[in-house]
């Protein structure tokens, strides 16, 4: 089975934003307590951080880290987790039926980013709270001083000012699952004057509407045209958000969802450009993935505890070389839409639907899917290329769960790729997964204006068992440098194993 491509330097989709390697972190099950934030561990710094968390955090090379939430957010006081620890409140966490202590708020997360060399993304409550609540932590963040608020933050040992860039408006607001959800205009509004206000507070920041948390809702379309109508002057991004499962066991249908996330960001992308377009505007509303990934395995289990408790353990996914397989090419497909996605966030970093895990007295672990994500994050930076792919296709169905209907999805190439100019480094990368589950594919590359000359590394993702799993234990699933990838006139000759994910880097 073999696959050509072709490249020309000149043929681009854009700079690839490095945000869209971002991470996040949620007040859910052991993100926080017992994930980022243990003090009594072994390996907890001085501030209660793990360190052992840190460092795989860093291998993971995440530029932002959205915080804190997600369904939490829309319950939530930020005041609650600031100040002294002994005097902060245990409040109910409506979102995931829990105790939420506020010993780990904002003061600490800014800390903990800067340790983890991420830089923070907030989220601002307008399920519960509104506009005046927004404006207040901006001002509590980013104010320089003399004010009270500002001077609350350096009494809490921020003497600096945090310089909080990006903000999200809200979480899903458009789910009745959300605590405080809104209508499409209820919600417009609300961000319009949190938008406005918090502005005013910090001109530099940039702030994250939200549409419809998935494009499966009924009110997709309606939802963004709706919103955009009210916050278009101050919006910077449109959120979009959407977890991938195999429920089924469909595994050729399961590995064709890269065309689902694509097809997803290009209906968002008309979203904003229609109603840029009813504006008469010039302006490009940008979006922001921030939540994406794989999450199915622990489904269906979020609220099942009869206690309210702190930090149990919750959406504890434990993945597969197949969802490695599926994320390697989740960021080959945001990369490939590098011209209109400039911040995504996979969801989540630590213990919940995460690529880090921890134990609580024992260390912390790699996933099989932060393989693909941490090399993709170290080389994945650059010019998006765009390229011209001949090669073989299958069809297969497709149900996202039992009661779902099959969709047949037709024409899918067994290549997956995205290839990337690193102007940095003089390299071209190359992310390549080959989705046939049986034959292994020779892949053709022609560089001929690249002057390229020899092939750096291979590394290749790849496990007999698509079920296989790594654990504290054993780490099962892990990248393997390969030899044998060749440059002979311009052309790169390689073999990509049957249901592989790799990362070539040639100069
Ligand atoms: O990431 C888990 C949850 O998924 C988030 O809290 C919510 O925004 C989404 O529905």
């Amino acid at each position: 089975m073999k696959t050509s491509v072709i490249l020309n330097r000149n043929f681009t989709i854009g700079e690839i934003d490095e945000r869209i390697y971002g991470g996040f972190i949620e007040h859910l099950g052991r993100a926080v307590y017992g994930g980022i934030y243990q003090p009594d561990h072994p390996s907890a710094d001085a501030d209660g951080f793990r360190t052992d968390v840190l460092g795989l955090i860093r291998e993971l090379g995440m530029p932002v880290t959205r915080y804190p939430g997600g369904n939490f957010v829309s319950g939530y006081n930020w005041e609650d987790g600031t100040g002294p620890r002994d005097r902060r409140p245990v409040r109910l966490d409506l979102a995931w039926k829990a105790l939420e202590p506020n010993k780990f708020g904002t003061d600490e997360f800014i800390k903990w980013c800067r340790r983890a060399g991420t830089a923070p993304m907030m989220a601002v409550n307008l399920g519960t709270r509104g506009p005046a609540e927004a404006q207040q932590l901006v001002e509590y963040c980013n104010f320089p001083g003399g004010t009270e608020l500002s001077e609350r933050r350096r009494a809490n040992g921020g003497r600096e000012p945090y310089r909080v860039k990006l903000w999200c408006l809200g979480n899903e607001m458009d789910g009745p699952w959300q605590t405080g959800h809104r209508t499409a205009d209820e919600y417009g509004r609300t961000a319009l004057e949190a938008a406005k206000m918090m502005k005013w507070t910090d001109p530099s920041i940039e702030v994250i509407v939200c549409g419809s948390s998935n494009d499966a809702m009924p009110t997709f379309g309606y939802r963004e045209e709706t919103v955009l109508e009210h916050t278009y002057d101050l919006a910077d991004y449109l959120s979009i958000h959407r977890y991938f499962g195999n429920r089924c066991g469909q595994t050729p249908g399961y590995l064709a969802q890269p065309e689902e996330m694509a097809g997803f960001i290009r209906r968002a992308v008309a979203c904003c450009d229609a109603a840029g377009a009813k504006k008469k505007s010039s302006k490009k509303i940008m979006l922001s993935f921030d939540e994406w990934n794989v999450w199915f395995h622990s489904n269906g289990r979020e609220k099942e505890s009869p206690e309210w408790t702190v930090g149990r353990p919750l959406l504890e996914d434990v993945y597969t070389m197949e969802d490695a397989l599926l994320v390697g090419m989740l960021l080959s497909t945001l990369q490939n839409h590098a011209d209109r996605v400039k911040i995504a966030c996979l969801a989540q970093s630590v213990n919940v639907i995460a690529p880090i895990m921890t134990e609580k007295d024992g260390g912390a672990w790699r996933q099989t899917i932060f393989h693909p994500f941490a090399l993709a994050s170290k080389y994945g930076r650059g010019i998006a290329l765009q390229s011209v792919v001949e090669g073989p296709c299958y069809d297969a169905e497709f149900r996202t769960d039992a009661d779902a209907p099959p969709v047949l999805h037709r024409g899918i190439p067994y290549l997956h790729a995205s290839f990337v100019h690193n102007t940095e480094r003089s390299e071209v990368v190359i992310f390549a997964a080959n989705r046939n589950l049986a034959e292994p594919m020779e892949l053709e590359v022609r560089l001929g204006d690249f002057d390229a000359v020899s092939v750096i590394e291979q590394q290749t993702l790849h496990h007999s068992d698509l079920k296989a799993v790594n654990s504290a234990e054993r780490e099962e699933v892990a990248p393997v440098a390969q030899q044998g990838a060749a440059l002979e006139n311009g052309t790169l000759k390689a073999v990509l194993l049957p249901a592989s994910w790799n990362m070539l880097r040639i100069s």
